[in-house]
């Protein structure tokens, strides 16, 4: 049959935690007479659920081919997408929200944005580009420019937000719903689908649900499927019978009672919130406070998708642990009205309910069918809290439901309740404490009563999973502590006479801290004249192509022929000899083809460093070793499943501490020194020892490493269509495995969605597997990695140990350092050895440290191995010393930019390795901040609302940098291009670099048109191939871009030469004539271009060298708000300048400075990762591995570019800027740690605190040590921890 193909839905992750599967479900509510448009994460969505409900996907928006929507216009000339892969899902968000609301406020569109993650752009291009949706704003905002205007400029925003609404409304007006659907809907049939293994049945009544209930009691009601459908995957896991219970109308109801609000079971929460949010203004205050908490509770909950997906009545039997509703449902007394074929009958939702106890849970027979949630009353106070890893779109470390009664007109308690969640498998209750303060009077000795008996009854010993122990129990505490004032506040507004009111410092510990709206200044240099389009802010090439789903990824590429899937089989061990692999019972999974193994591999098994199927012993959790390939993906994992390897455990070693102990390194240590460091400690007035720890970080590009391995017909050539940095290293690694020469392996890559540093060594060895799984079956083999796997094979950043002592004097001058550097590795050499080289060379950062050692080594450990990630060991190295350069502040007591500015690199410099640079950019950027973030004047406010504040701090940091550019060695700077003119006159540009999002391809035509002065739309750029630009090096080190444009200048110049004699016997002609001319001429309009490198070595014997070829400079200065009763951070302002020379795009380079900062932001604040004991990783998935989502970035971000500066060396004068504001995310970090240090100081705290990376909520927390970690705390912890 013929399929539609719409690959512009994208897979990120397959648990609803990425929003890359965004999809709009219209479906028809025949009792209401109306459509309901939602936005859906497609990879829960059962097919069968779908029945009578219009799915849009992206295609279904807009189409190049038919017209491009507004919204995703909008956010391709925004520049909203860089890699392109969240980009539909996005669109999809926004385009459901605007079918609801065609003029939301920003609160509605940044919620709307909640579940989707982006690791490209930071955000705030694709707020931007939806706030013109917004009544008041424009992207150049502030520049009185129209970013929609680019080309044209000078229309107002007014008329253009007027003009997208209208056709908005015109094109999705035309998308109707199908009215043949509303007719099948009025009709109400009972549906059944069956399939070879499961029948699922959606009834129409309730008598008939109940009937089936009867018959098939084991059966699941699946409304959202976010609970049940996280199984999905596990082939194992299946249900004969489903039931669908949407299309019950007793289900769907919402109704106001004089009890409460009754609403339907199968009412998904987005609809409960918006039922509370229109019925709360019309009760009575006092009646509402449990609809308020509820409310709370679900602007935070989940991603919009998961909102609008997720049922009531799910939420509440699923009984997840860190569910949000259920405490705060069972707190304010709510009650379940359950049916059975037997009859009705009601059941609190209590605490007994949630912890399953058999009379007091729902029968097998019986259904949900609502839910009574009571209105409060005057004298009752409910509050509910959670805190999670992020802010919104991640579970609940703790969450907690909190309710008292008191005696009409007194503090006297007559009931309470307090519920947690995130502590056992279930919500628990303090039932028994609750009990004991039944008659107490609401005061402090009320309260340090209720802490201890909390703690002591909601049991959380010290091995419990979830690990975070004496957080989560900090929290049970503190979030009583917070209930308890807001109770006081509370009595006080009520009795204003009988209770006093709360002090200014008790007053901070109220409201949790919520982002705000977000506003953005970009201040470009217009550049060159307008037909010249190098220096301007060109939309990316894929832009439109990304928004639409039209751009083309690898596994988007339609199945061919006869193509198999395949799946891999991971060691489950650290460290141990393989005794056998029996992969018969995996050969008779229906489907399965064939099983291939390391015996396959015709010719080398990997590289000298790493094996691509493990042979004899494996060395890390997540090792491939064999791969299974089958007709279906569904087929190839189960039959991976059952492949069975037996081990025999060897000793592992897992951490960087372990690694020392065994002596075990990946290469010799790396040392450099300068001055005479004994004697630079001699004349310090003090010195200083200390730590730091650094975790590592997963790359989580969007798409997952995919490739397609497709055997040519003839001599044994194979297409490999691959998502890759490195095409040359996938086609030398396949060639050799395949005992072929190189000439037969053609790599192609047309854009890759998300790289980061994470696809340059990797990919080969995915590409050697699915080749080796192609040649042995003689099929084409698609090996695309489910998110799992992908995180737990590949590695990512280095995990970082460093040691410090320093010198200094009285005023902050440091007189010498010694800094022992340490990376965990993993388990083979990979990149590590440059990454460790880079951390010695870069550690200085900006400062000139007159005495200095510095020696670096590389763990072996077994760990998957890491690799490179964007800034290779930069942001590891400047944290470490810029925790140094605190270290002497907080010892001399002077402001921290003091310090700084006293020790940093001034005028005219060497380095430690006695490469010269001019620090004169260095300074312009540092001062130019200081002034543009108005650092002073924000510092005195600071301190002013610290003065005034408890329990919320604030904390301002500005931090500078020297970033070296590009690679130790001339010949990884080398690039070839290739460029042909046609007869038309038309012009395809090729080259070796590879577009990972970073918009190379863009400034590839910017640069050719202005080298062959023809406008951009006569060039094209079709995919980076082995079989046009050979030997291509990697794209990554910042500089992919400018050797690149280099070799493309240079072909385009020799064209531009041969075209000389034509041009000036017809100046006046055009391109098209002088082409044609040429044509006749005999001359050749092909040329290949091709850039040597920059001079660039690093002679470690001599300990010199000219290691890069030149320096960027910026700074950047970030102010943070702490709640320290939760450890919960808000963004509030960053101000970024940074010396990007003469940028060839704006547009773009912001976009990388600002997506850099914010994955700079995760690094140091929130992604953390977690091994079992035993070496496995557990965090695997969004659900676990939190990186930076839309709530993380700044409220106020500023990115400025430094006016006036050029660069001698790269091309056009520019600076290659894709790495460097990774490591100003640090401002953020010393912004908390600023704040951490106010809170300490007021609380009598050491401050010569050191504060490990990333600096979660948990490490905020714990480090504002108070009375409440002091109560769940072993008095070892504190001091430990940090
Ligand atoms: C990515 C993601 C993020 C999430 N984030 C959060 C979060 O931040 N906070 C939070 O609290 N939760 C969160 N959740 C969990 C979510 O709230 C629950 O999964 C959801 O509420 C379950 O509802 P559902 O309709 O999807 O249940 P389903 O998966 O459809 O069903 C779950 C179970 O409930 C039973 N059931 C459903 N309806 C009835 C009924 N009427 N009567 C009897 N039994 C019934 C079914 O038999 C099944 O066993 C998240 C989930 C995902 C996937
Ligand atoms: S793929 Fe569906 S949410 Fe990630
Ligand atoms: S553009 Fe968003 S993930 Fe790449």
């Amino acid at each position: 049959p013929f399929a539609v193909h719409l690959s512009g839905t994208k897979y990120g992750c397959g648990v609803g935690g990425c929003g890359a599967c965004t999809v709009m479900l219209s479906t028809y509510d025949p009792i209401a007479k109306k459509i309901r448009h939602h936005p859906a994460n497609s990879c829960l969505l059962p097919i069968s659920s779908l029945h009578g409900a219009a799915v849009t996907t992206v295609e279904g928006v807009g189409s190049i081919k038919n017209r491009i929507n507004p919204i995703q216009e909008r956010l391709a000339k925004c520049h909203g997408s860089q890699c392109g892969f969240c980009t539909p899902g996005m669109v999809m968000s926004i385009y459901a929200l605007l079918r609801n609301h065609v003029k939301p406020s920003m609160e509605q569109i940044i919620s709307a944005l909640d579940g989707n993650l982006c690791r490209c752009t930071g955000y705030r291009p694709i707020i931007d580009s939806y706030a013109s949706f917004e009544q008041t704003c424009c992207q150049l905002r502030g520049t009185g420019q129209c970013c929609l205007d680019q080309e044209e400029l000078g229309c107002s925003s007014s008329v253009v937000i007027k003009l997208f609404i209208l056709t908005f409304l015109k094109t999705y007006k035309s998308l109707s719903f199908p009215p043949q659907r509303i007719v099948q809907e009025q009709q109400r049939k009972t549906l059944i689908f069956c399939s070879k293994r499961t029948t699922w049945i959606s009834p129409s009544t309730l008598k008939e649900l109940l009937e089936l209930k009867a018959k098939y009691p084991k059966a699941p009601l699946v409304v959202g499927n976010t609970s049940l459908g996280l199984k999905k995957n596990d082939c194992d896991a299946y249900h004969p019978v489903i039931l669908h219970p949407l299309r019950i109308p007793e289900m769907q109801v919402f109704s106001i009672t004089d009890d409460g609000i009754v609403i339907g079971a199968a009412c998904c929460l987005a609809q409960l919130r918006d039922i509370l949010m229109e019925t709360i203004p019309k009760l009575p205050e006092e009646k509402t406070k449990i609809y308020q908490a509820l409310l709370q509770q679900l602007r935070t909950l989940a991603g919009e998708q998961i909102r609008s997906m997720a049922s009531l009545g799910g939420h509440v039997v699923s009984r997840g642990s860190a569910w949000d509703l259920n405490p705060i449902l069972s707190a304010g007394k709510s009650v379940l009205n359950l049916a059975s074929d037997g009859g009705k009958r009601q059941i609190f939702l209590n605490d007994q309910f949630l912890a399953g106890h058999k009379h007091a849970d729902i029968e097998p027979k019986e259904v949900i069918v609502s839910v009574l949630i009571p209105y409060s009353t005057k004298d009752e106070f409910i509050s509910a809290f959670r805190q999670a890893d992020r802010q919104k779109n991640a579970f609940s470390i703790v969450n907690a439901g909190l309710r008292v009664l008191f005696s009409p007109g007194t503090d006297t308690i007559v009931d309470l309740s307090i519920l947690y969640g995130g502590i056992g498998s279930t919500t628990l209750s303090a039932r028994k404490s609750c009990e004991k303060l039944i008659g107490r009077q609401w005061n402090d000795q009320m309260l340090s009563e209720a802490c201890k008996l909390v703690l002591e009854e909601i049991s959380l010993p010290p091995s419990a999973s979830g690990g975070k122990v004496e957080y989560r129990r900090t929290l049970l505490v503190s979030f009583l502590f917070r209930f308890y004032l807001e109770v006081l506040h509370g009595l006080h507004q009520m009795y204003p006479f009988r209770y006093a009111e709360l002090s200014q410092d008790k007053m901070s510990a109220l409201g949790m801290l919520q982002s705000g709206t977000h506003s953005c200044l970009q201040d470009v240099d217009p550049g060159q004249s307008p037909q010249d389009p190098v220096g301007r802010p060109v939309m990316h090439q894929s832009g439109i192509k990304h928004t639409t789903g039209e751009a083309v990824y690898i596994d988007d590429i339609r199945p061919v022929d006869g193509e198999l899937s395949l799946a891999v089989v991971t060691s489950v061990k650290a460290h141990a000899k393989i005794k056998s692999i029996d992969i018969s019972e995996a050969l008779q999974v229906p489907g399965v083809i064939n099983v291939v193994t390391a015996k396959d591999v015709p010719g080398k098994n990997g590289n000298d460093e790493e094996e691509a199927f493990a042979k004899d012993k494996v060395i890390c959790v997540g090792q491939i070793i064999c791969a299974v390939v089958a007709e279906t993906l569904t087929q190839a994992k189960c039959g991976a499943k059952k492949v069975k390897i037996a081990y025999e455990d060897l000793q592992p070693v897992l951490t960087i501490k372990d690694a020392i102990k065994h002596n075990s390194y990946i290469t010799k240590e790396r040392k450099l020194e300068k001055g005479d460091i004994e004697k630079g400690f001699k004349s310090a007035d003090k010195i200083i020892e200390g730590e730091l720890h650094m975790g590592g970080q997963e790359h989580f590009y969007l798409e997952t490493n995919s490739v397609l391995v497709i055997p040519r017909m003839e001599d044994k050539e194979m297409d490999v269509y691959v998502s890759t940095q490195h095409a040359t290293d996938v086609q030398k690694l396949v060639a050799s495995a395949l005992n072929l020469q190189s000439n037969k392996i053609m790599c192609h890559t047309k854009r890759v969605g998300g790289a980061f540093g994470g696809k340059i060594t990797k990919p080969s060895f995915f590409a050697v597997i699915a080749a080796v799984a192609a040649n042995k079956t003689g099929r084409p083999v698609r090996f695309a990695l489910e998110r799992d796997m992908d995180m737990l094979i590949t590695g990512g950043r280095h995990p970082f140990f460093g040691k410090y002592k320093v010198g200094f004097m009285k005023d902050g001058r440091i007189m010498a350092a010694d800094f022992q550097c340490y990376i965990n590795g993993g388990c083979t050499k990979d990149e590590s050895e440059l990454v460790i080289e880079y951390i010695v060379l870069k550690v200085d950062n900006a400062y000139n440290i007159p005495n200095l050692r510095v020696r670096g080594h590389a763990c072996k450990t077994n760990l998957p191995s890491n690799t490179a990630f964007r800034g290779f060991g930069f942001p590891q190295a400047g944290l470490f010393v810029e925790t140094c350069i605190v270290a002497v502040a907080t010892k001399t007591g002077l402001p921290h930019e003091k310090v700084r500015e006293i020790n940093m690199y001034k005028g005219v410099n060497r380095t430690a390795f006695k490469e010269k640079f001019d620090a004169e950019n260095l300074w312009k950027c540092w001062k130019e901040c200081l002034v543009k973030s108005d650092y002073h004047s924000r510092k005195t406010k600071v301190e002013e609302f610290n003065r005034k504040n408890y329990w919320k701090k604030k904390g301002i940091a500005i931090i500078p940098m020297k970033f070296s550019v590009g690679f130790n060695a001339t010949y990884f700077h080398q690039a070839g291009a290739l460029v042909h003119i046609y007869l038309d006159g038309s012009v395809l540009v090729t080259h070796g670099g590879i577009e990972l999002g970073q918009g190379i391809h863009t400034k590839m035509l910017q640069i050719a048109s202005r080298e062959l002065k023809i406008p951009l739309s006569y060039i094209h750029f079709c995919e980076t191939s082995s079989t046009t630009v050979p030997n291509g090096k990697y794209t990554a080190g910042s500089v992919g871009t400018e050797i690149n444009a280099r070799a493309v200048q240079d072909a385009c110049q020799i064209l531009w030469k041969r075209l000389d004699p034509i041009r000036r016997k017809n100046p006046k002609g055009k391109w098209e004539d002088w082409i044609s001319e040429a044509h006749k001429k005999s001359i050749s309009l092909s040329a290949t271009g091709y850039f040597k490198g920059y001079v660039t070595d690093m002679n470690w014997e001599s300990k010199k060298g000219h290691a890069f070829p030149y320096f960027l400079y910026g700074a950047a200065c970030s102010e943070v708000e702490i709640d320290c009763l939760t450890g919960a951070h808000k963004n509030i302002r960053t101000d970024i300048v940074m010396d990007a020379s003469f940028s060839i795009n704006p547009a773009i380079d912001i976009g990388q400075i600002e997506g850099a900062f914010i994955q700079g932001v995760g690094l140091y604040t929130l992604e953390e990762i977690y091994f079992s004991p035993e070496g496995e990783q557990l965090t695997l998935s969004p659900d676990t591995y939190k990186i930076p989502a839309v709530c993380d970035i700044p409220e106020q971000f500023h990115v400025y570019l430094l006016p006036n500066s050029c660069n001698s060396i790269a091309i056009y004068s520019s600076k290659g800027v894709g790495e460097a504001g990774f490591f100003l995310g640090s401002s953020v970090f010393f912004a908390i740690r600023d704040a951490v240090a106010a809170a300490r100081k007021e609380r009598g705290l050491p401050l010569d605190f050191t504060l490990n990376s990333p600096l979660t909520v948990e490490r905020i927390r714990m480090a504002c040590d108070d009375i409440f970690t002091k109560m769940c705390c072993e008095p070892w912890y504190t001091t430990c921890f940090q």
